[in-house]
């Protein structure tokens, strides 16, 4: 599959829902602007908006298809009842993604956040992992991806051999970079790397108080307005370094942003094109390692 620099990620494409539960009559706008904008491709998920990510972004590839070099990507959730995430699960999240977007092949299919099985039980048979080998042997996935958070258990996924691609998230970014072994590890392997969550989740754009989901203790807020001024003193925007921090790493093919409404497209593409001194790199590492909340 074609990549680009950035890929845009859907989680909350969707939402708010209807009082009967379809997606919100503005995902369609949303949607189009996702297919049709500068980017290769979108990152969506069997659990995103539950399941309305992917069926706003299916609506939009019956309406007008899916442009040459262009995928989307989704990702294998664990049975949202049973939290069953065997080798049968996968093939059913498979088949309720592909019947949502309308599609019948994905370029990517990721196993996602498989934190309801330990993963001696995904790799071993009849487990989720041989359901995504499957899928890959009989040509209806192009390559399988490990996306989640906690280290440890992604270093075991990556070092099962099992995967083409991984997701890490949050854990390379201005403020966290425990992801660099990681990813060193999956790059030695030859496996694709996305790089997700370039703002923690919107700290690093101004548009939460929160980091990867958690509330930030002031620590970590202080170190973030350091890094501000930092920025600052150096003509670059905070969120232009934060979003720069990934895509200048030569070992992250493509950095997975979110975006909640159309115009952010746009802004991200002059922030993407906007350039960064090399003497801003060295300002913020003078700050000194940033305060972040992940502790695994
Ligand atoms: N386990 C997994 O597989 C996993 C985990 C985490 C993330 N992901 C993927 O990665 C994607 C990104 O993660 P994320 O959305 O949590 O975090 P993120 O990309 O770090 O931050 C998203 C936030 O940044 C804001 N933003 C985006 N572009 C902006 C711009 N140009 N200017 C100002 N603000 C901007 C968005 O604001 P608005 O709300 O205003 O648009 C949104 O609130 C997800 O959507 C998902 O596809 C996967």
């Amino acid at each position: 599959m074609q990549v680009s620099p950035i890929t845009l990620g859907t989680s909350f494409l969707g939402n708010p829902p209807t009082p009967d539960g379809a997606p919100a009559p503005a995902a369609d706008e949303l949607a189009s602007a996702l297919l049709g904008g500068p980017y290769a491709a979108v990152d969506t998920s069997n659990n995103y908006a539950q399941g309305r990510s992917e069926t706003v972004l299916g609506r939009e590839l019956r309406a007008n298809g899916l442009g040459r070099g262009r995928s989307v990507i989704t990702k294998v959730d664990a049975d949202p009842e049973t939290g069953a995430l065997d080798r049968d699960r996968v093939w059913r999240s498979f088949e309720e993604s592909t019947a949502r977007l309308g599609l019948s092949r994905l370029p990517v299919l990721h196993l996602h956040d498989p934190y309801t099985v330990t993963a001696d039980e995904a790799l071993a048979p009849g487990g989720a992992v041989q359901g995504l080998r499957e899928l890959r042997e009989q040509g209806l996935v192009a390559a399988i991806g490990i996306a989640a958070g906690p280290l440890s258990l992604m270093t075991r996924y990556v070092r099962s051999g099992a995967f083409d691609a991984l997701l890490t998230h949050n854990r390379y970014t201005l403020v966290d970079r425990s992801a660099e072994p990681l990813i060193a590890e999956a790059t030695e392997r030859g496996m694709g790397v996305f790089n997700a969550a370039p703002f923690g989740g919107g700290l690093l754009a101004g548009r939460t108080t929160r980091y990867a989901y958690r509330d930030s203790p002031p620590d970590l807020l202080a170190w973030i307005e350091r890094a501000r001024l930092t920025c600052q003193a150096h003509g670059v925007d905070l969120p232009v370094a934060a979003l720069h921090f990934s895509l200048r790493n030569p070992l992250v093919h493509s950095t997975v942003v979110g975006v909640n409404a159309s115009r952010r497209i746009a802004d991200l593409e002059r922030m993407r094109t906007t350039s960064v001194p090399e003497a801003l790199w060295t300002a913020l590492a003078e700050l000194g390692t940033p305060p972040s909340t992940i502790d695994d």
